[in-house]
């Protein structure tokens, strides 16, 4: 309720002044309550929405300067106007201080009163329009931010099917990898941020191999020279079609370096160690060990055990030893081996 529909509650020990401020007030059109005393205020705020409060500051018992903090505590959205003898403007000031909105003084002008009590709730519609908008803008954000996260996502997952069209062999590895992964960075402590980057590159890694070719992809003899080079473009590729969608650098290394080896001797780059980011030397294993235990055109899936012996024999040649570790653990942990 706002304008000349509001509540005003009219606190005075003085009947006659109530009457007066009530009469002209009602007259305006406002909706006016009456308080005697301090006590009987805080009961009518209580049990009625009042948007405005002409309190009169000189009261026996509790006054209406030591009343005025607990609206302000309690009633926030209530205004406030104190009413005063000319001679005490000074606490009037000191009353505007603790958050009365205006001041008017005894004798009334009733004109004055009617326009500090229209001021005074104007700005009250302002500040709750003003604070409504701006939950709501708050709320808009939030919603565009949560289109904008599902738009990428939608993206990725349109990639990744395009890329299990092409290649059948890839059809629930990536999604494997990733949650490989996630429990391998999760084990090593790595902070959340981390671990949803590590996720999404799991999805994403093999993503390049959409450019390479169908008769490549699924030859099962011996790749010559040049279908190994061709074949192994695909992690640069990679993270050549992710970079317009994917911003975050970290995301696009960890796809990039995918294969690169411990001892320096993968590709595309030939880091080795700990040059080769954490992301990618988690993927490496995840990847190698759903590779080796999936079957594939060239060869037929190993089983879970082979395939652990085959990390282990792989650390500090292919794989990080303590990720690979860890991963030997984890998969312990769930059950892949005894
Ligand atoms: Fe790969």
């Amino acid at each position: 309720m706002t304008g000349k529909q509001a509540a005003i509650l009219i606190v005075d020990d003085e009947e006659a002044i109530r009457r007066l401020l009530k009469r002209r007030l009602t007259g305006e059109g406002y909706h006016c309550q009456e308080a005697g005393s301090a006590n009987r205020a805080l009961n009518e705020l209580q049990n009625n929405e009042i948007e405005l409060v002409i309190l009169d500051i000189k009261m026996p018992g509790k006054s209406g300067v030591q009343l005025l903090p607990e609206i302000r505590a309690s009633y926030p959205d209530t205004m406030v106007i104190m009413a005063t003898a000319i001679t005490d403007t000074d606490i009037a000031i000191h009353c505007m201080k603790l958050g009365a909105y205006d001041y008017i003084t005894k004798p009334f002008n009733l004109d004055e009163v009617v326009l500090s009590a229209g001021k005074a709730l104007e700005k009250r519609r302002l500040e709750l329009e003003n604070r409504d908008y701006q939950q709501h803008l708050e709320e808009k954000v939030e919603e565009q931010a949560g289109r904008i996260r599902e738009a990428f996502f939608n993206a990725i997952t349109a990639l990744a099917y395009a890329l299990e069209a092409k290649d059948k062999y890839t059809s629930g590895h990536s999604q494997r990898v990733a949650e490989m992964s996630v429990a391998i960075a999760r084990e090593v402590g790595l902070p959340q941020a981390s671990i949803n980057k590590i996720e999404l590159a799991g999805q994403v890694h093999d993503i390049g191999k959409i450019g390479v070719r169908e008769s490549v992809l699924n030859k099962s003899g011996k790749l010559s020279d040049g279908e190994f080079q061709h074949i192994k473009y695909h992690s640069e590729l990679g993270e050549h079609i992710l970079t317009p969608i994917v911003e975050d650098r970290e995301i696009l290394q960890m796809v990039r370096h995918h294969h690169e080896r411990y001892d320096g001797s993968g590709y595309p780059d030939g880091l080795y160690g700990r040059q080769i980011p954490l992301g990618a030397r988690i993927l490496a294993v995840a990847d190698s060990y759903d590779a080796m235990t999936s079957e594939r055109s060239y060869r037929g899936a190993m089983s879970a055990e082979t395939a652990c012996a085959e990390i282990e024999r792989g650390k500090n040649i292919q794989f990080d030893p303590e990720v690979a570790d860890v991963f030997l653990r984890v998969s312990r942990l769930v059950g892949l081996v005894a």
